[in-house]
């Protein structure tokens, strides 16, 4: 069963973010998947976490690239929940480095799971509901 099954809550109407939520929410469950099997090796794991890192990096940017353009009034709250996420990331990839990581495992995906269902159904739903596109 995945981590992250897609609820309505998600859409925000938007088909090009909802198609990118939908792209890291199947990156999340992926990496759910290889921990909870145990079938990669620690390099592996960090390739991983490196591509879930610049494909979040990137939809961010999209985001509040689209904000910018739009004068978008919590352009600030928002881009501050993306940077939140982002540094909470990095500390589990220098976790990850420094070997720390294989404790954590179940940890990372209870986190990943909540950062995104949660940030996707307040910010993202808002972000949207206030461009109306
Ligand atoms: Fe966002
Ligand atoms: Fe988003």
């Amino acid at each position: 069963m995945p981590l992250i099954e897609w609820k309505d809550e998600f859409n925000t109407g938007n088909p090009s973010i909802d198609q990118e939520h939908r792209e890291l929410i199947g990156l999340i469950n992926d990496l759910h998947e290889i921990l909870r099997k145990n079938v990669s090796t620690s390099d592996e794991t960090a390739d991983f976490l490196g591509e879930i890192y610049s494909q979040i990096s990137a939809h961010f940017a999209l985001e509040e690239q689209l904000m910018r353009e739009e004068k978008y009034e919590d352009y600030t709250g928002h881009k501050t929940d993306h940077d939140r996420l982002l540094d909470d990331l990095r500390d589990i990839m220098d976790g990850h480095h420094t070997g720390s990581f294989e404790s954590m495992e179940q940890d990372l995906s209870n986190q990943l799971e909540q950062w995104f269902s949660v940030h996707f159904s307040t910010f993202d739903i808002k972000l949207h509901n206030q461009l109306g596109h």
